[in-house]
């Protein structure tokens, strides 16, 4: 690798900054409005937008997993999607391996569940059951094309504001017509719905940018 290269890809994952249980009162506030709604569901769809190397959606799969039991857990399948410029997420999402240092902020119990030593010295293994719900695919959401449809909850934090404000009210517009009936979209608690798009969401909370499709 030459040092431009390097360059390119330091830039890359300093833009992909996420960590494991990143806004868990958002996360936790999200699962807690989510699991009335698909309770009885066989299949539930979530899309988590702008994953990076996977934390953000790996605790969402937790959280659920907590709150739901690992027998309705099974209905749940989470499309992790990022435009993923470095070309490495696709691979440690779908693993589900990360260094130790990286999941510290983890609590102590919920890391001895969720996961256990891997093959690669200082790193741990994200357990089967959570693993096996994630799947990853390289999506730039400003081609403006949904990656599915019928999603109960689409996640996409601190990623729409590095984009155009006209950008972001197209991106959000593609969200909602990916959403099924009632479905949730999460952002990040700086990012306010655009004025442009009231009439597509209801707020669900004060303290969260959690919206409810209408
Ligand atoms: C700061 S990270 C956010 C990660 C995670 N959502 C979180 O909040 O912890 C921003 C992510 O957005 C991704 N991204 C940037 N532009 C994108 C685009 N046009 N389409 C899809 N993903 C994009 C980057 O690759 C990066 O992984």
């Amino acid at each position: 690798m030459g040092p431009s290269e390097f360059i390119i890809e330091r830039s890359n994952f300093k833009m992909a900054f996420t960590f494991f249980f990143r806004d868990l009162h958002t996360i936790e506030l999200t699962v807690k409005h989510l699991l009335p709604s698909i309770s009885g569901r066989n299949r539930v769809r979530i899309w988590d937008a702008g994953c990076a190397m996977g934390p953000e959606p790996y605790t969402l799969a937790i959280v659920l997993a907590e709150n739901m039991g690992r027998f309705a857990f099974r209905n749940i399948t989470i499309d992790a999607t990022d435009i993923d410029e470095s070309d490495t997420f696709g691979k440690i999402v779908t693993e589900g391996v990360y260094p130790e240092d990286e999941l510290k902020r983890i609590p102590a119990d919920i890391f001895e569940k969720y996961f256990r030593p891997a093959d690669k010295p200082g790193y741990c293994a994200i357990d089967e059951t959570v693993r096996s719900r994630m799947q990853f695919r390289k999506h730039d959401l400003l081609t403006l094309e949904s990656v599915g449809e019928d999603y109960s909850l689409i996640v996409c934090k601190n990623v729409l504001l590095h984009f155009h404000p006209d950008q972001r009210i197209e991106v959000i517009k593609m969200f909602h017509n990916s959403l099924a009936p009632g479905g949730y979209f999460m952002s990040e608690q700086t990012q306010k719905l655009p004025d442009e798009l009231s009439h597509l969401f209801t707020k669900v909370a004060d303290d969260a940018q959690l919206y409810k499709k209408i």
